[in-house]
């Protein structure tokens, strides 16, 4: 399988890419290819709301979300990862997912597997209800298929990440598609 990751955090060494790096080790000692891309790192401006694509066409941008746009038509799953930024996504992440508007039925034409990995400071259990939320409505939406969750509480540092139990279970759920 072709897995896609939408890495969300501009920090490369931070807690979202030790969750995204465990769980590529685990995918790809299962067999699977994965991918992924730091957005914070690329040039994708936020939609317009133009709807010169019409919902699935050319986009007006030219920017480096065509490279996006390719990798996650060509794969099987898309895999969000982000650190909670007032409790939903990063704008780095969401700005991604807004410009699905320009190729969104041929996502929901594929019927692609998704994961969600995400980390916060918090560790109330409140505290990924909004960003969980989000996600299941974007399953539905999208018509993707839930591969599973790992929400990282308590992951507010790098340091603090890598002695959770997090990086195992993002391990595994990798291994385990
Ligand atoms: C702009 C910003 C907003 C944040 N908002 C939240 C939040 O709402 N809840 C929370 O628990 N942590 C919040 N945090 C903490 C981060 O989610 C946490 O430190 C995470 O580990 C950062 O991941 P990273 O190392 O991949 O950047 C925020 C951090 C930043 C920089």
């Amino acid at each position: 399988m072709k897995i896609v990751i939408l890495q969300g955090s501009p920090n490369k060494k931070g807690s979202t890419n030790i969750l995204a790096e465990s769980f590529s080790q685990g995918a790809e000692a299962a067999g699977h290819s994965v991918v992924r891309f730091d957005l914070a790192e690329m040039n994708i401006r936020p939609c317009t709301g133009c709807v010169a694509c019409g919902y699935e066409g050319p986009c007006v941008l030219h920017d480096d979300n065509q490279k996006i746009r390719e990798a996650v038509l060509g794969a099987d799953m898309i895999v969000f990862a982000t650190p909670l930024y007032y409790y939903g996504m990063s704008a780095q992440l969401k700005t991604v997912i807004d410009r699905f508007c320009a190729y969104n039925s041929s996502i929901t034409a594929k019927h692609m597997k998704s994961a969600l990995l995400a980390v916060a400071w918090n560790s109330d259990n409140w505290t990924f209800d909004a960003l969980e939320s989000h996600y299941r409505t974007q399953v539905r939406y999208l018509d993707l298929q839930d591969q599973g969750m790992i929400l990282g509480r308590g992951c507010g540092t790098p340091s603090m990440t890598k002695h959770s139990k997090y990086p195992d279970l993002a391990y595994k759920l990798g291994n385990q598609l």
